[in-house]
C-alpha cells in the first residue's frame, strides 16, 4: 500500500529551509486540483486571489471578496491534502485596521479550515502581521510586484530594478520576518534580488518570476496546466496544454450529440438491465 504522505505544518516548512529542501506551492482552487497536487507532492497549497482572473474571469485580483475566497477556501480544505492550505486574503481584507484583519483572517481558519494566511506588503503592513501572528495566524508575506497593488505601479511591472527600489524590498523582506512571517513571497523582482533576500531571512522564501535562487517555487495552476487564455507571463513554464484538451473532448462530445452517435443504446437503460443493476 502507497505510504500516506506527512502533513506539512508552519515548523516543517521553515525546517525545510534548514535542510536546503526546496519547497513546491501551487495556487489552485477547487476540491478535485487540491485533490491532485495534495497526491502530487505538493508541500503547499495556495488559494490565491488570481482566483478573481483565472476562475471567476475578472481583469485584476482587486474584485475578489471574502465570501469568495471563503467559498474556494472551503473546497480546498475538504479535500485533506498533506500539503499546508494557505488563504489569500483579498484586497481591503486586511489593510483598513489590525481588528479586521485578525477578524477576516480567523475567518479563513475557523470557517475555511485555512491553516495559514497570505497577505501582500511589506514595512507598511508589519504592525498588522505582528497583531495577526499574536492571535496565533500564521502569516505568509509577498513583496515585489503585489498584484493587489496594480494601479500604484500602473502594470504588472517587474519591481526592484533601482538601487532604492531593491533596498526598500529588502526591508520590507526583513521587517515580514522580523513581525513573525513564517515565510514570504518574492513575485517579479530581479533573481540576484531574490538570491540576496533568500540569504539574509532565516524564513523560506518562495518565488514567482524571481528566478531559481528562492527556498521554493509557486505557480498558478491554471498557467501551468495552460487552462488561462489571458497573459501568460515569461516565469511561468506550462506542464500542459489543457485548453487543447478540453477543447477537443467538447468538440468531439457536440459532433457526436449531433450526428447521433452519443448516446448509444449502451449507454442508456433497458426494462431488464434497470430491474437488475439499479
Ligand atoms: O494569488 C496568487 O495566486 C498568488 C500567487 C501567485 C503567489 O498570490
Amino acid at each position: 500500500m502507497a505510504e500516506e504522505a506527512k502533513k506539512v505544518t508552519v515548523p516543517s516548512l521553515v525546517a525545510m529551509k534548514r535542510r536546503g529542501e526546496k519547497i513546491a506551492m501551487i495556487s489552485t482552487y477547487d476540491y478535485p486540483m487540491a485533490s491532485i497536487a495534495g497526491r502530487s507532492g505538493m508541500d503547499v497549497i495556495l488559494v490565491g486571489d488570481t482566483l478573481a482572473m483565472v476562475v471567476l474571469g475578472y481583469e485584476t485580483t482587486l474584485p475578489v471578496t471574502m465570501e469568495e475566497m471563503l467559498c474556494h477556501v472551503k473546497a480546498v480544505a475538504r479535500a485533506r491534502p498533506a500539503a499546508l492550505v494557505v488563504a489569500d486574503m483579498p484586497f481591503l481584507s486586511f489593510q483598513v485596521s489590525k481588528e479586521e484583519a485578525i477578524l477576516n483572517a480567523g475567518r479563513m481558519m475557523k470557517e475555511g479550515g485555512a491553516e495559514a494566511v497570505k497577505i501582500e506588503g511589506g514595512k507598511c503592513i508589519a504592525d498588522t502581521v505582528r497583531a495577526m501572528t499574536n492571535a496565533k495566524i500564521p502569516v505568509m508575506g509577498h513583496v515585489g510586484l503585489t498584484p493587489q497593488a496594480i494601479r500604484k505601479f500602473g502594470g504588472y511591472r517587474v519591481q526592484g530594478r533601482s538601487a532604492s527600489a531593491k533596498t526598500a524590498i529588502l526591508e520590507d523582506a526583513v521587517a515580514l520576518e522580523e513581525a513573525g512571517c513564517f515565510s514570504v513571497v518574492l513575485e517579479g523582482i530581479p533573481w540576484a534580488l531574490a538570491k540576496e533576500i533568500t540569504s539574509r531571512l532565516a524564513i523560506p522564501t518562495i518565488g514567482i518570476g524571481a528566478g531559481p535562487h528562492c527556498d521554493g517555487q509557486v505557480l498558478v495552476s491554471h498557467d501551468l496546466l495552460g487552462l488561462y487564455e489571458g497573459f501568460v507571463p515569461k516565469f511561468v513554464r506550462q506542464y500542459a496544454d489543457l485548453k487543447a484538451v478540453i477543447g477537443k473532448a467538447f468538440s468531439s462530445y457536440v459532433a457526436d450529440i449531433k450526428s447521433g452517435r452519443f448516446p448509444t443504446l449502451d449507454e442508456s437503460y433497458d426494462d431488464a438491465q434497470d430491474r437488475k443493476k439499479d
